[in-house]
């Protein structure tokens, strides 16, 4: 706590806080973690029961409206998403400005925040009615655009969605069906896709759920808002970690693998390097992320569908957290798995390029940023966010004309 009257000779005290340690910046109902414990749950739901028992969709019903679905609503829900599956024929126009090397996570923060201008009907943000409809909008278009994006990328023609399959499965349909062959649906690899969905749906007041709070505050449209989300999403320390972990797994294989493991950890805990161990370590957990448990769970399952049980790279991540959670570097710190420990080799399995991990990521997460955002605009509290600065340049001084200077 700072007193400020010393910094600007007026009474009051404001905290400095860096990285928000210690600063509630709302009050929220939606997603609760207990880091020590190694718990989360959605609305009270345990993680672990909603990945077994629920799809996708129920789980973005219960985020938005608080209570899980029973059969009709599910179904009405399901049938809303389904009806706005399609985006403008304009925008695959839109695609066509983007550079095929781009990354899918630029593509997407350009595309999600264009979809404000095409929705001007909706955008009234005091009006429940088009917060509805743009939340709708939203988690139905997501999966749409980032398959898109990615058939961009490989140079393929765009698949239209075909709503008579499931959320995931349709997402999966619209990355992986070609001209040339129909997508088969795999129910366990659609079971795995959901899973990773639902893993990832909300987190609570994390980097970019606050920054979608943050720009939403100043009344910002809901486009917009989810726009910043992705893009404050991308940073390696928060959702780009699933990619930058499965590159330093293929880095480590490619030097020898399993036997290379103890030359990497020395260089991660040596203070004058910068290597970290990505998809360990959390902000709020001190213990196993129980998403990483169920992340690796997975593996086994689709690694197991594939013929694919003595993948290199699941067992090289396998001797490496084993090797990690020995170390008494680690355990100090309390440093677990995250959920992106697993998930990147789940996802390269089923056929996902490492550079649409994060917009992956960003599209399960769209409804827990959307959840946030209307939590905050109901809110009679709420306030633009603006945080203050600990000020330590210079005080006053005059300008010099050029020719003293
Ligand atoms: N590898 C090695 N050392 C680590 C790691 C790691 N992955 N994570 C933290 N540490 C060390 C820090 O160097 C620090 O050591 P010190 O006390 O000797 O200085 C100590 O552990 C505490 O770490 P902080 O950086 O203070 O922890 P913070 O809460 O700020 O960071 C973060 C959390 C950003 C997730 C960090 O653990 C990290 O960078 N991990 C790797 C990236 C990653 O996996 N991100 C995904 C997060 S989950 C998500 O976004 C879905």
């Amino acid at each position: 706590v700072i007193d400020i009257r010393a910094l600007y000779g007026k009474t009051g005290k404001f905290t400095y806080d860096p990285g928000f340690m210690s600063t509630a910046a709302c009050r929220s109902t939606i997603t609760y973690i207990d880091g020590d414990k190694g718990e989360l749950l959605y609305r009270g739901y345990p993680i672990e029961q909603l990945a077994v028992n629920c799809d996708f969709l129920e789980t973005c019903y219960l985020l938005l409206k608080g209570e899980l679905p029973n059969a009709t609503q599910k179904s009405e829900f399901v049938n809303k998403v389904t009806r706005h599956t399609m985006v403008h024929e304009q925008m695959s126009r839109f695609f066509q400005g983007f550079r095929r090397d781009a990354h899918p996570m630029a593509v997407l923060v350009g595309t999600v925040g264009a979809l404000s201008a095409f929705y001007h009907d909706s955008l009234d943000i005091n009006n429940p009615e088009h917060r509805e409809i743009s939340a709708i909008r939203l988690i139905a278009k997501l999966p749409t655009l980032v398959a898109m994006a990615y058939k961009y990328t490989v140079g393929q023609p765009f698949v239209y969605p075909r709503n008579d399959l499931s959320y995931t499965a349709n997402f999966m349909r619209m990355m992986f069906a070609t001209p040339c062959e129909e997508y088969k649906v795999n129910d366990v690899l659609v079971r795995a896709m959901d899973r990773i969905f639902i893993l990832h749906a909300d987190h609570e007041q994390n980097a970019s759920t606050s920054t979608v709070r943050l720009a939403g505050s100043s009344g910002a449209n809901p486009f917009a808002c989810i726009a910043s989300g992705i893009a404050c999403l991308w940073g390696p320390a928060h959702g780009g970690a699933n990619e930058a972990c499965l590159e330093m797994l293929e880095d480590i294989q490619a030097q020898g693998g399993v036997a290379k493991i103890g030359e990497f950890i020395a260089k991660v805990k040596d203070k004058n390097s910068s290597v970290k161990l990505m998809g360990f370590g959390h902000r709020v957990y001190k213990n196993y992320d129980p998403r990483a448990k169920l992340m690796r769970e997975t593996c086994h399952e689709v690694l197991g569908e594939l013929g694919l049980q003595d993948d290199p790279l699941f067992k090289l991540a396998m001797a490496l957290e084993k090797i990690a959670l020995e170390d008494d570097y680690f355990v100090s710190r309390k440093l677990y798995p995250n959920v992106d420990f697993y998930s990147g080799i789940v996802q390269r399995a089923i056929g996902i390029p490492t550079e649409l991990f994060t917009a992956i990521f960003a599209l399960a997460r769209t409804v827990g940023w959307i959840a946030q955002w209307n939590e905050m605009i109901s809110d009679p509290e709420q306030k633009i966010g603006r945080p203050r600065q600990l000020f330590t340049g210079e005080t006053q001084r005059d300008v010099k004309p050029l020719h003293q200077r």
